[in-house]
């Protein structure tokens, strides 16, 4: 006889404990050899699927092949908290439910800007280049030195969870915090920041920004000459939401002629291939993806992503509805 359990496919590996709650769940087709898959490969292992677990590499839910998939698919679940990969009013329009994994990356994601903080103003990784590479030759006053944090001044762009979280932190370094949002956040959740209207009238106050808001349409390339110019001399930005926010050209450009003294960079347009001029410039420090990468957060979100395909097939509204 049949199995009546759900039909899915999960594009990627997940960690064990989830695959193992997929496992009892679902007639579940997992991504043994965790090869990215192609457009094509994901439509044949949708062809008899009822759900679909998918990834922010899988980035042809952005353009197209929801309209594709077999009318069998009711729900495409994404293990981020991001969403621009899915195109939300495709999915409306084929009455496929999309939902993601907010909260549970929040503290994982704000650590990692704390870090790309630290890490770019005082020279992570050229002085951990210097170390590997034996070109320590001795202690110096003067050389290679980088910039405080404590007591400087922080830009937020986008204050929602991340945002607070990354604010919440970088109090603890006496940090003077500002933000732009499209609506200030309640008092509580903003930590002293003080909030801008605008997001013109935050730059003179950026010794550091922070980039935490999403990707939209309104934010894409918002990172641009223009930003970059009304932010003090010698400023310092940190991206750990989505490399697309930032124009390549404007960021590579500042940080060669000095407008900005680092960059920290978690995050990049077409990640994993980025724009190969960031591998030669020394005042950047670069991470691969890593704020939500730590074992136990990426199982939250993996629960989080089941949760919502547990309650859609009890009948119930799951948590994280996009649709
Ligand atoms: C997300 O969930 O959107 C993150 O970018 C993954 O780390």
């Amino acid at each position: 006889m049949a199995s009546a359990l759900p039909r899915l496919l999960v594009t990627r590996r997940l960690p064990k404990a989830v695959e193992a709650r997929l496992a009892k769940a679902y007639q579940a087709q997992f991504n043994a050899d965790d090869q990215p898959m192609s457009e094509a490969d994901i439509l044949a292992g949708a062809a008899d699927k009822d759900a679909l677990l998918i990834t922010p590499m899988d980035k042809s839910f952005a353009t197209g092949i929801i309209a594709r998939l077999p009318p069998s698919i009711k729900i495409v679940a994404t293990f981020s908290v991001g969403h621009e990969h899915v195109d939300i009013a495709a999915a409306r329009l084929r009455n496929i439910a999309v939902t993601n994994t907010p909260d549970v990356l929040t503290d994982a994601t704000a650590d990692i800007a704390l870090l790309l903080i630290l890490g770019a103003a005082r020279g992570a990784s050229w002085g951990e280049r210097m170390v590997r590479d034996d070109r320590w030759t001795s202690w110096s006053p003067t050389a290679p030195l980088g910039f405080d944090v404590t007591g400087r001044r922080l830009g937020i762009l986008g204050m929602g969870r991340i945002g607070q979280a990354v604010a919440k932190r970088a109090k603890g370094f006496d940090m003077e915090l500002h933000y732009y949002n499209r609506r200030p956040v309640a008092a509580e959740l903003a930590h002293g920041a003080r909030y801008h209207k605008k997001l013109d009238d935050m730059l003179p106050f950026c010794d550091f920004l922070s980039i935490n808001c999403a990707s939209t349409p309104e934010t894409r390339g918002l990172v641009n000459d223009g930003v970059i110019a009304g932010l003090p001399d010698g400023a310092i930005i940190v991206n750990t939401a989505r490399g697309d926010i930032v124009d390549d050209d404007a960021l590579i450009a500042a940080l060669n002629s000095g407008k900005l003294a680092a960059a920290g960079l978690d995050v990049f347009r077409n990640e994993p291939r980025i724009d190969p001029r960031y591998r030669g410039l020394d005042n950047v420090f670069l991470l691969p993806h890593l704020g939500s990468a730590t074992r136990d957060t990426r199982i939250a979100m993996g629960m989080r992503a089941v949760d919502n395909l547990d309650a859609f097939f009890a009948g119930r509204k799951p948590g994280d509805l996009l649709t």
